[in-house]
């Protein structure tokens, strides 16, 4: 039998912990704890510095922000030590500290095709969009000598077609979180390149 990432759940936390969110403490405590690869922990900061922007540029309040940011910054935090149980090892953490449900279904769904769970809110649409394309952006500019300096869409976009580069990012990822969220894929990447997180 081949193994599955899949939740077979829809349901996630629960509505009376609405507004509730752990604080940034405890959240960096958390991938302290359970995240020994750097590169991971800078992948999850970065995502969560886009979502926290672009929240911050749809000029949502600050607690929307922060909520966004913490589905960033959480979204892969049990990849490391535990793959076979990714997304759900967070996931059930996060309802045993009594989290904001909004934070656990945005990390369920930001991998439909793997977890089984669609996207539907626009902070999950934005998580799943990020995601991928955060990474992407910045192995890009790692092959760059001057890194994110003058970086521009039709770079990336030459990149994406390159199947050997970032072969491990998933192109139909990309593709269909851009169309889930209804935003071109050149909106998306500007927005990335504008947005990005440079620095551990
Ligand atoms: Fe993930
Ligand atoms: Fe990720």
């Amino acid at each position: 039998m081949e193994f599955s990432h899949l939740l077979n759940r829809k349901e996630f936390g629960s509505i009376s912990n609405l507004g509730n969110v752990m604080s940034i403490e405890e959240a960096l405590e958390l991938l302290n704890s359970w995240v020994k690869n750097e590169k991971l922990v800078f992948h999850m900061k970065q995502v969560g510095h886009l979502m926290r922007a672009y929240a911050a540029a749809k000029m949502y309040d600050t607690e929307t922000q922060y909520l966004w940011y913490l589905a960033g910054l959480l979204h892969d935090a049990d990849w490391d030590q535990w793959p076979d149980e990714h997304c759900r090892k967070i996931i059930e953490e996060l309802e045993a500290r009594n989290q904001d449900p909004r934070l656990m279904k945005a990390i369920a769904s930001h991998g439909p095709s793997y977890f089984g769970v669609e996207p539907e809110s626009e902070m999950d649409k934005m998580l799943y969009a990020f995601d991928e394309l955060s990474g992407f952006v910045h192995a890009y500019s790692l092959m760059r000598p001057q890194g994110y300096e003058e970086m521009e869409v039709k770079g990336v976009k030459k990149r994406l077609k390159d199947k050997g580069f970032a072969a491990q990012v998933s192109r139909e990822d990309i593709a269909d979180a851009s169309e889930r969220a209804e935003i071109p894929v050149e909106d998306l990447i500007q927005f990335v390149i504008d947005n990005q997180l440079r620095q551990v």
